[in-house]
Formats: C-alpha cells, sequence, structure tokens
C-alpha cells in the first residue's frame, strides 16, 4: 500500500487544501492528513477544532484520514510507514521554503520523497492568513472554504478584527 502524508497547519482548512488532499488521493492508496501542533505558534484554532474543521470537509474522501504530528515530520512519515509527503505548490514564492523543506525531510528521511502538486488556478492566492484576514474584517470567504466549514470559520473571525497567522501558510 503506497501511503502518503499531507502535513500542514490547516488553521483553518481551505479550498486550496482540500483541492490537493483530493487529487493526492487519487494518486496513492492512502492519504494522512498530519496535522501539525507547534508550541511555539499561535494557531487561531485549537488542535481539536482543525481535526473536526477537516473531518467535515472529507467525508466523501475514502481513503483519507487525519492524524496529529507533533514531532518531526521525517520521523511521522516513517512511523506510519509513508513514501511520500505531499504538498501544495502555489507561487513561485512558496518555492524557497518549501524547496528548503523538502531537502530537510529528505535528508532526515531518505526512504520518504516530497511531491509537489501545481495548486489549481483558482486557489492561486489563497492561504490560511488571507481567509482568516478577510473573515476578520467582515469580508465574504464562501469562495474561499468549503460550505461545511463556512459558518465555524465566519463566526470565530467575526468582529474580531484580524488575528494573524503564519504569511506562507496554504
Ligand atoms: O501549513 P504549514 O504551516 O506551512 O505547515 C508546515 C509543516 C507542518 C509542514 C511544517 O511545519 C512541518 O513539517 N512541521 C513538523 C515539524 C518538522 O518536521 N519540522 C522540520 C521540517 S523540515
Amino acid at each position: 500500500m503506497r501511503i502518503a502524508v499531507c502535513p500542514g497547519s490547516f488553521d483553518p482548512v481551505t479550498h486550496g487544501h482540500i483541492d490537493i488532499i483530493t487529487r493526492a488521493s487519487k494518486l496513492f492508496d492512502k492519504i494522512i492528513i498530519a496535522v501539525s501542533v507547534n508550541v511555539d505558534k499561535k494557531y487561531s484554532f485549537s488542535i481539536d477544532e482543525r481535526l473536526d474543521l477537516i473531518k467535515r470537509c472529507i467525508v466523501n474522501l475514502d481513503n483519507v484520514e487525519i492524524d496529529v504530528v507533533d514531532g518531526l515530520l521525517a520521523s511521522y512519515i516513517a512511523s506510519v510507514g509513508a513514501c511520500a509527503i505531499v504538498k501544495g505548490l502555489r507561487a513561485m514564492s512558496d518555492f524557497e521554503y518549501e524547496f528548503q523543506m523538502a531537502l530537510a525531510n529528505k535528508k532526515l528521511n531518505p526512504d520518504a520523497e516530497t511531491v509537489f502538486l501545481i495548486t489549481s488556478s483558482e486557489n492561486m492566492y489563497l492561504s490560511s492568513s488571507l481567509v482568516k484576514q478577510i473573515a476578520g474584517f467582515g469580508g465574504d470567504i464562501s469562495d474561499f472554504v468549503p460550505t461545511q466549514i463556512l459558518d465555524d470559520v465566519t463566526e470565530r473571525f467575526c468582529n474580531k478584527n484580524f488575528l494573524g497567522g503564519n504569511e506562507n501558510e496554504h
């Protein structure tokens, strides 16, 4: 069985993430969405909330599971017997960061390949940070996050102005 891991913060999950996960699910036998927990990072949604939001968006994807990664991704990959890390690439601005992580992960776990899927053109500009910023200022995010989670994400940010996040978030 060929297992791939889709890692990320998913704070919150967006159409861009679901697009990459859906396409990856057709390339591998099993996909594990690895939701990261980093004590130094300020998330807008708790780990349980992020897992719940993702779960509601992947009910139709039979070969996709969700898990938490709170250590090194390279070690996690080995522990679940995955052969690949799948990441989405939006623009050249993503490349340097992703290139560095891919090389570091390859060094730490030579058995795993990083596979990049080019984002669908409609999601080129989309990031979790952008979703938070737009929602924080009362904008409509219905084109950016799945319908199943729209109300929860909107509610979290409404009237709170922008709660920050990573610039490079997917
Ligand atoms: O959605 P993000 O925040 O861009 O995802 C970043 C993520 C989770 C892929 C990255 O931070 C990660 O791999 N974290 C696990 C810890 C780790 O292995 N760090 C070294 C990466 S070379």
